[in-house]
């Protein structure tokens, strides 16, 4: 994404988004099916939350577990050499997914939260140390602020913090002010699970560099939106999970710097990331596999691989195109209910749309819009933090896919009307 790639209106125009819909076997079932009543059509609105599958994901996985599984990296047999090289390619396809220069800066992890504490823990525990500053957003998901609050009881280290502004908006100005001597690294969303907003990455990695010190995106809800490429943004680290990206649960991918990661010890120890063991003293592999411990989610990645190719296909162009309209579409018939605030207007925001319902509370909303078969999510979405500095403690949040249409939008506000109806509101 981000910095925005421009999209054009008629990527929007040309997106068969009922075609796109077949391919995603959950979204032709019912909800709330009942004895002698039809249950109501799905309108899944929490793909921020997780991302439903195209048939191409679920076959390919079925199919390489029917033909082609094996362990890998371990076997001389067939099956693990087959399995083996499927397994290297995706990483490969990764690489070029986010312009990566090589592959070797490609490390499978266990989520996108484990890829930021294995940073956290390797970068963070071997290079900085008591007083070294480390600066967050406010816009961060707990799985950006726990782990470096973890090594700030550890190592002492001390979390900066970057507002927003009322609209959501990152404050370039503060961090910029907040960039010292004493900054070690800076860790930063490029797209808020909460806001939508997209923060400006480039020039954060660029402010960061002048002082030589490292970033880390999480874009786990950025590649789902835009292209992305870590070449451009000069991003040191990145991050994203796949279940986001219509791939499986269980697999995260980290893009490191090759220079940085062979600087950082292992995370986790066990097989695969090992040259030699003895009693006397081990000794590790390069990475990318000196951070893969352990048989890895071989599966998973064929599905990555898979969700890729998917993606690839619609265009991700196009896929932006969509998203923005629908996002456009839903802002403006959202906010003409009354007592509806919503929360995030930054400019340029990913397809994200978090309210609140005046004397109603998220859970209520949520509750009462299932029952029409609209399943958005309702809480402090992983950013408490974040709902403080809105003054609420929780809020309602759908967030759009690509197979999301404009008649889902309205499913959405007539649903949130009924909400208002049936509380007064
Ligand atoms: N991080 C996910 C969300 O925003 C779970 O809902």
């Amino acid at each position: 994404m981000v910095e925005l790639t421009r999209t054009r209106d008629s990527d929007a125009l040309s997106y068969d988004v009922e075609r796109v819909r077949a391919d995603f076997p959950v979204l032709s079932r019912l909800v709330h099916e009942r004895k002698g009543k039809p249950g109501k059509p799905l309108v899944y609105l929490d793909s921020g939350a997780s991302a439903h599958k195209p048939r191409q994901v679920i076959e390919a996985m079925s199919r390489f577990m029917e033909e082609d599984y094996s362990n890998i990296h371990r076997g001389v047999h067939f099956l693990s050499q087959r399995a083996t090289d499927r397994f290297d390619a995706v990483r490969g396809k990764v690489a070029r997914f986010l312009n990566a220069p090589s592959d070797n800066t490609i490390v499978f992890t266990r989520s996108a939260t484990e890829a930021i504490n294995l940073v956290a823990s390797s970068y963070g525990r071997t290079f900085l140390k008591e007083g070294d500053e480390v600066i967050l957003s406010v816009m961060e998901h707990h799985a950006n602020i726990v782990p470096w609050q973890l090594l700030q009881a550890e190592k002492g280290i001390v979390i900066k913090v970057v507002p927003v502004d009322d609209e959501g908006v990152f404050d370039l100005d503060a961090y910029a002010g907040l960039l010292s001597d004493r900054t070690k690294f800076v860790a930063i969303t490029h797209c808020s699970n909460v806001l939508g907003t997209v923060t400006p990455a480039r020039e954060i990695a660029r402010l960061a560099h002048e002082r030589g010190v490292p970033v880390l995106f999480d874009g786990s809800q950025a590649v789902v939106h835009r292209p992305v490429d870590v070449q451009e943004i000069d991003a040191d680290f990145y991050v994203f999970t796949v279940h986001k990206l219509y791939g499986p649960t269980g697999l995260g991918v980290l893009y490191g710097k090759y220079e940085l990661l062979k600087k950082m010890p292992p995370y986790q120890g066990g097989g695969d990331m090992i040259e030699a063991v003895s009693f006397e003293g081990t000794t590790f592999k390069l990475p990318p596999t000196r951070f893969e411990a352990g048989t890895p989610p071989i599966t998973e990645v064929i599905g990555l691989g898979a969700a890729i190719d998917y993606v690839e296909s619609l265009g991700r162009e196009a896929i932006a195109a969509h998203e923005d309209d629908l996002l456009k579409y839903a802002t403006q018939q959202l906010s003409q209910l009354e007592g509806l605030r919503i929360l995030g207007t930054a400019p340029g925001k990913g397809p994200i749309i978090s309210f609140t319902l005046d004397g109603v509370h998220p859970h209520d909303i949520g509750t009462i819009v299932d029952q029409y078969g609209v399943a958005i999510r309702v809480g402090r979405h992983c950013a408490e933090p974040l709902g403080e500095r809105f003054g609420v403690g929780a809020s309602a949040r759908a967030s759009f896919g690509l197979y999301n249409t404009r008649a889902e939008v309205d499913a959405l506000v007539s649903s949130v009307r009924a909400v208002k109806e049936f509380f007064g509101a």
